[in-house]
């Protein structure tokens, strides 16, 4: 099986790097769409939106943006992965067999400055299992010039915090179309993006259902989006992981595909 060795790469090394994963073509329509959300959001006038306060560009919530950065994840080799680490084998309410890992946080990213060494997890721990990871899809070059990524191999099992002063750090770089992931407790960073040109990426944290995520997904999503999805999409977006209210309500945050009629 095709990602029996990146599963093994990411259990020993804490990484991996799936090369050419995104077609020429597929890049070039990605990129297109990161470009325009990028444009549309600087001419933005909304006092609350967040604007950026320093040099890196982002696109936030991809997956309120195009169906399309969703469909990216409706891939068997990233669904074998994810769910070999993020799936609870007792989720109870579907096969053991159907994914029921969701997504916590979507962003594309264009970074000039430099990014420090840190874990994603908040928290460091030791063993096989995570509960968090990351999937980078490279759509620029991504090299030691303009930025790449920087990594501490097989830090993830360390079960500390970062050391930002480590003799261990290599760089990660990667070709337009390349797909990173790693395990979101390896120590990584960024290097400053010396060059003139943009490194984007798109970032997608995944993570074990009973992590709450960083955006309300369920709540946030546009109609013409969630229409789209499938349903095994729709649980990836949180949907079958929806707190109740109170007993009235429910008394199980995990739910099955049928439940979402119910939302
Ligand atoms: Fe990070």
């Amino acid at each position: 099986m095709k990602s029996k060795k990146y599963i093994e790469q990411i259990k020993k090394n804490g990484f991996t790097l799936v090369p050419g994963f995104l077609s020429k073509l597929k890049i070039r329509k990605l990129i297109k769409l990161v470009n325009n959300f990028y444009e549309i959001d600087s001419r933005r006038k909304n006092p609350t939106f967040k604007q950026h306060k320093n040099k890196d560009k982002t696109v936030y919530n991809l997956q309120y943006k195009d169906y399309e950065f969703i469909k990216l994840f409706s891939n068997k080799l990233i669904q074998d992965i994810a769910k070999s680490f993020l799936n609870d084998p007792f989720y109870q309410f579907l096969k053991p067999d159907k994914e029921n890992y969701i997504l916590k946080y979507y962003n594309a990213r264009s970074s000039v400055n430099k990014l420090d060494l840190h874990i994603d997890t908040y928290m460091p721990f030791k063993g096989k299992k995570t509960y968090m990871m990351q999937f980078i899809f490279l759509l620029d070059d991504s090299t030691v010039e303009n930025g790449c990524s920087v990594v501490v191999p097989k830090s993830h099992n360390s079960g500390k915090f970062c050391n930002r002063n480590s003799k261990k750090i290599r760089n990660l770089t990667g070709k337009a179309g390349d797909l990173i992931i790693w395990d979101s407790r390896l120590w990584h960073g960024a290097r400053i993006n010396k060059s003139q040109n943009t490194r984007w990426a798109l970032v997608a944290t995944l993570t074990s259902w009973f992590i709450k995520q960083s955006m309300d997904i369920p709540k946030g999503i546009p109609k013409k989006i969630y229409s789209k999805c499938t349903s095994k999409e729709k649980l990836f977006l949180g949907f079958c992981s929806v707190p109740p209210k109170n007993e009235f309500e429910g008394i199980n945050t995990k739910a099955n595909y049928s439940n979402l009629l119910k939302i």
